[in-house]
């Protein structure tokens, strides 16, 4: 099969297309023919190698463990491990590649890549593959950290910053399918796609500072982190809590070794005295428990993911270029 090779860490221009082995199933997986696979800024950490820590995390010392990067994609299932039960071939999944919440490659960047069984569902057929394929992991990030502050609902305030980017936009739908009255913001020429995805209110950060409006939130999504937490105290309802995603902006933070761990250290160490500042919570919802809202949220229209751009396999590079350089309005896909 074809599939894009990382023989090493470094620039994105060595990444190529081989051909190379077709995988075969575990006994837990099934084999999936990739009709679309995500790009997200976690491939960008793996091909390059940054932060430094991530090779200690499991991706490889010296080089890639895998070779073959991308870890979000949907397909039609070729076929099954033996004791994979839930999928048949001829079904239509989306999920994910990799079981863990890692900086690693999951060989998705391919015809076809194998997966565990847990980590798919049934794709809803009102999404893309394209669609589908841009959901898991960005959509596990916004789940699992609202699902920090408990269901939100009706009459609450929040402000997801950073919301036209792959995790803010489905932060901001999700959080608009329980009920929260969301304020999203981002550069200007992303704020009719906010509105399109259901923004009550809108700020152009290139013009306007949140943290200075005067307004408070019961919650702040902090995708960027471009401003401390002691700034964006001011825009916290006192009960209000804040979460930081955060962004390395493609190495531009220069936190080469170890990224925005030692910031989240801080945070949490904060987050004994700062009762805005939720305390650390080390259960995580399964894969296969999120695959299933995701499913959910799909099917009933409550989330609809925004496609930008579509790239073939042999132009992986320029597709992750463009998430980089690009300030793609949606998401960015490649298309075996
Ligand atoms: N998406 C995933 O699947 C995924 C998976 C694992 C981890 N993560 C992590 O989650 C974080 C966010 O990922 P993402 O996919 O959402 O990134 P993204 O698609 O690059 O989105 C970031 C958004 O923040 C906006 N932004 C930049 N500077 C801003 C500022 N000063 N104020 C407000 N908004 C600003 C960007 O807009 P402009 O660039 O147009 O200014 C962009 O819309 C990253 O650290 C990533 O490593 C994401």
């Amino acid at each position: 099969m074809k599939a894009v090779v990382q023989e090493e860490y470094g620039s994105l221009d060595a990444l190529e297309v081989r051909e190379v082995e077709k995988p075969a199933p575990g006994d837990d997986e099934v084999l999936v023919r990739v009709r679309a696979a995500s790009v997200h800024p976690d491939v960008w950490h793996v091909v390059s190698g940054h932060p430094y820590v991530l090779r200690l995390m499991g991706a490889g010392f010296f080089k890639p463990k895998n070779p073959i990067p991308g870890t979000d994609m949907a397909g039609v299932v070729e076929a099954v491990g033996k004791n994979a039960t839930q999928f048949q071939p001829g079904d239509e999944v989306f999920g994910e590649t990799i079981g863990s919440m890692q900086w690693i490659n999951g060989g998705a960047y391919a015809e076809y890549v194998t997966a565990a069984e847990e980590c798919l569902a049934l794709k809803p057929a009102n999404v893309t593959f394209e669609q589908a394929a841009s959901v898991p992991t960005s959509g596990y990030i916004a789940l699992l950290n609202l699902a920090e502050v408990g269901q939100l609902g009706p009459g609450q305030e929040v402000l997801v910053n950073g919301a036209g980017g792959g995790v803010g936009a489905l932060a901001l739908q999700i959080a608009k399918a329980q009920g929260a009255r969301v304020t999203a913001v981002d550069s200007t020429k992303k704020l009719d796609l906010l509105r399109e995805l259901g923004a009550d209110q809108v700020i152009d950060y290139t013009r306007e500072d949140f943290t200075k409006r005067g307004d408070r939130y019961d919650l702040i999504f902090d995708i960027p982190g471009n401003y401390p937490f002691s700034e964006c105290r001011r825009a916290l309802s006192p009960d209000g809590k804040y979460i930081l995603i955060g962004h390395e902006k493609f190495g531009e933070s220069g936190k080469r070794t170890l990224g925005l761990i030692p910031h989240f250290f801080k945070l949490m160490f904060l987050s004994l005295f700062v009762k805005q500042l939720p305390k650390p919570n080390f259960s995580m919802p399964s894969k296969k428990d999120t695959m299933v809202v995701f499913r959910e949220l799909l099917e009933a229209g409550k989330i609809t993911p925004v496609i930008d751009r579509t790239y073939p396999l042999s132009e992986a590079s320029e597709a992750i270029r463009y998430l980089m350089e690009g300030e793609p309005q949606g998401r960015v896909v490649i298309t075996p």
